[in-house]
């Protein structure tokens, strides 16, 4: 985002001028918008975020495209796991409202956010997929999530705000980046029903051995890459 428009979501959210000078000087000392005015624009959407949460980046537009294309084609619930502020649950319950929404996340912060994000979505905190209640598995359609995907020796690659900003627990997975993708693959197995689908967004770079890992669990993937050049989303289909 340039400065102007920059300039422009400070004042249109500040409450008076002294407020608008705070917000400045915090903006001024490296802070992120979206933690300042506690809102991130997404698909449309205006999502409550707070200090220190994960704030839903732009390319996750890919995954929200291809988790609605997911949905439009299958009966039962879904699922946003590793949700944060939930911004693919918030997508789908705008476009698909007749959907049924979980959102699971192990942080009870951002937990709070989604669920006003998402009206009327279960939202349960927890351990990747153990979150999803018991009665529900088997009737899960979609499961979507951003896990965290940077491998851990990228920390100089992200921009300072991520850094400094967001939990390194919402960021980072493991020497290749994949260790929590590699586990929801695993539990996903026990979860999805029959001819349902996990969606899930990484770097390009990782795509072709997540695909493997989803292959050597017993799905069937795809991956579709966006126009960024880096953002990939896998698809793991069950068989019907
Ligand atoms: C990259 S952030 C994505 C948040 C959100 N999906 C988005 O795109 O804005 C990853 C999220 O995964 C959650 N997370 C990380 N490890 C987890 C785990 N083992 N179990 C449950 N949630 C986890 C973090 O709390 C964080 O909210």
């Amino acid at each position: 985002m340039f400065a102007d428009d920059e300039a422009r979501v400070l004042r249109r959210w500040a409450s008076d001028a002294a407020q608008l000078a705070a917000w400045v000087r915090r903006r001024t000392g490296g802070e992120p918008l979206e933690h300042i005015v506690g809102r991130v624009e997404f698909a449309g959407l205006d999502l409550r975020v707070g200090p220190g949460e994960f704030v839903p980046r732009q390319r996750s537009l890919l995954l929200a495209d291809v988790a609605t294309d997911l949905v439009a084609g299958r009966r039962g619930v879904f699922v946003e796991a590793c949700c944060g502020v939930a911004p693919i649950g918030a997508v789908i319950a705008d476009r698909r409202p007749e959907v049924w929404i979980v959102l699971t996340d192990s942080d009870a912060a951002v937990l709070e956010h989604a669920r006003r994000n998402v009206v009327g979505a279960a939202v349960c905190r927890g351990e990747l997929l153990d979150a999803v209640p018991i009665r529900m598995r088997r009737s899960v359609a979609v499961i979507a999530a951003v896990a965290p995907y940077v491998p851990d020796d990228q920390a100089g690659l992200l921009p300072a705000e991520a850094v400094e900003h967001e939990r390194p627990h919402a960021l980072f997975g493991g020497w290749d980046g994949l260790d929590v993708i590699r586990r929801l693959l695993v539990e996903a197995v026990d979860v999805v029903a029959p001819n349902g689908a996990v969606a899930l967004e990484m770097h390009r770079s990782q795509a072709d051995a997540a695909a493997r890992i989803a292959e050597g669990v017993g799905f069937s993937p795809s991956v579709v890459l966006g126009d960024d050049g880096q953002t990939a989303v896998l698809v793991a289909a069950t068989s019907a």
